[in-house]
């Protein structure tokens, strides 16, 4: 077991501590203590489940557990999905004091909070995230839900969970392309907010990609307590937490247009995140180094081919859309970024291919 650190998300009443250390689903960190009452529904998919769940049962020794299995993937982050979820609390005979817990990345974790979030107009909630995506991003924050035809992440709520348990070692059964995706976050947050991290991983990437432990775990970590700052000061985004959000209206009319699970949303954030850079028309120098960076991770620098009429419908549905304008989190320079509806229209109709 290697060194346990936590960070905690100040919230008030609804503050939670992120658990990071190799080897917690082993025995290394008592769940047990974050369940309210004696049940609690264990929600996972069809990949992860054979790789972890035992161990969470082996943890969870003593309470009533019951279990549900999601299909893998982006493509079923819908409100079907959801609605086995909560099928399952209806025949377990769930209460108000049932827990639920996701066992996960960012899909299981987004669907199974929304289910907790909507469950009895709410239930405890735990998130035990096993993709880098989810560890560093997906599962702090208390966003949660699923996803529109018409658009991504439309469906939702905030709803905190009570413990962010990371163990870093489920990271070993990650494949490359899912751990290149949670980079893309990673970078985010050193581009967003934080220029020395920046450097950090530029001087790293190949240690990160090697899955060296001691890169891994300071990215966790530092990428928590950058999340954890940002969501304290702005629990419900309405200001400084779009930042979070940069490439990512880019990035979601990617996902959507491509068709849900064809590009990964790390790497749709990637190519979201150099479009958003170039919109922000910043020196071209740290437009570059960006994209080297984003190429070291082995993460894709251009956007797929997308009719640009499918673009602009698709970044409409935003949710930072306001008043039926598009907003964009744009840097000022690295490390330093903003949320603004002033850009440059050519440059925008120019990068989705209008003109
Ligand atoms: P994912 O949940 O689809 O997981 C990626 C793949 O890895 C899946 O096939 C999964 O079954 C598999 N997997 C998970 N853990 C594994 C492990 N330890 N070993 C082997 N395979 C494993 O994708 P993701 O990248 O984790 O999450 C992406 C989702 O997160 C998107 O839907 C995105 O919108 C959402 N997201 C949400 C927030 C938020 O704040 N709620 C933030 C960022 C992203
Ligand atoms: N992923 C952006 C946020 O949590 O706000």
């Amino acid at each position: 077991m290697s060194d346990v650190q936590t960070i905690s998300v100040e919230l008030g009443e609804r503050s939670y501590p992120i658990v990071i250390g190799s080897g917690l689903l082993d025995g290394g960190f008592d769940l047990c203590g974050f369940v309210t009452g004696t049940d609690c529904l264990v929600v996972s998919n069809e990949t992860v489940a054979p790789l972890y769940l035992s161990r969470v049962l082996a943890n969870l020794k003593g309470k009533n557990i019951a279990t549900v299995e999601l299909p893998d993937g982006e493509v079923h982050k819908t409100v079907a999905t959801m609605q086995t979820i909560l099928d399952r609390l209806v025949t377990s005979r769930a209460n108000r004091d049932t827990t639920v817990l996701a066992l996960g990345g960012g899909v299981v974790g987004d669907i199974a909070g929304f289910a907790a979030a909507c469950y009895m107009r709410g239930v405890a909630f735990i998130q035990v995230p096993t993709t880098l995506l989810a560890q560093v991003d997906s599962s702090v924050g208390g966003k949660t839900g699923v996803n529109h035809p018409e658009g991504k992440n439309l469906i939702g709520a905030f709803h905190q969970p009570q413990v962010v348990m990371i163990d870093t070692s489920t990271l070993n059964t990650l494949p490359d392309r899912e751990l290149r995706a949670g980079l893309a976050e990673v970078i985010k947050y050193g581009a967003v907010c934080d220029s020395e991290f920046f450097s950090w991983l530029e001087a790293n990437m190949q240690a990160l990609l090697a899955k060296e432990p001691a890169a891994l775990a300071y990215a966790i970590r530092h990428s928590c307590e950058l999340k954890a700052e940002v969501v304290a000061a702005d629990e419900r985004e309405s200001g400084r937490r779009a930042i979070l959000n940069f490439g990512h209206t880019f990035g979601h009319a990617i996902e959507h247009c491509l068709g849900y699970g064809e590009w990964l949303h790390g790497e749709a954030v990637a190519a979201g995140m150099l479009m958003a850079t170039e919109l922000s028309g910043i020196d071209t120098a740290d437009l570059m180094r960006l994209q080297s960076l984003i190429a070291a991770a082995g993460l894709p620098v251009a956007p797929p081919a997308i009719d640009s009429d499918a673009w602009l419908r698709a970044m409409g549905m935003d949710k930072k859309v306001q008043q039926k304008q598009l907003r964009f989190v744009l840097l000022k320079t690295l490390g330093e970024s903003h949320v603004t509806s002033s850009y440059d229209e050519s440059c925008l109709r120019r990068l989705v291919g209008a003109d």
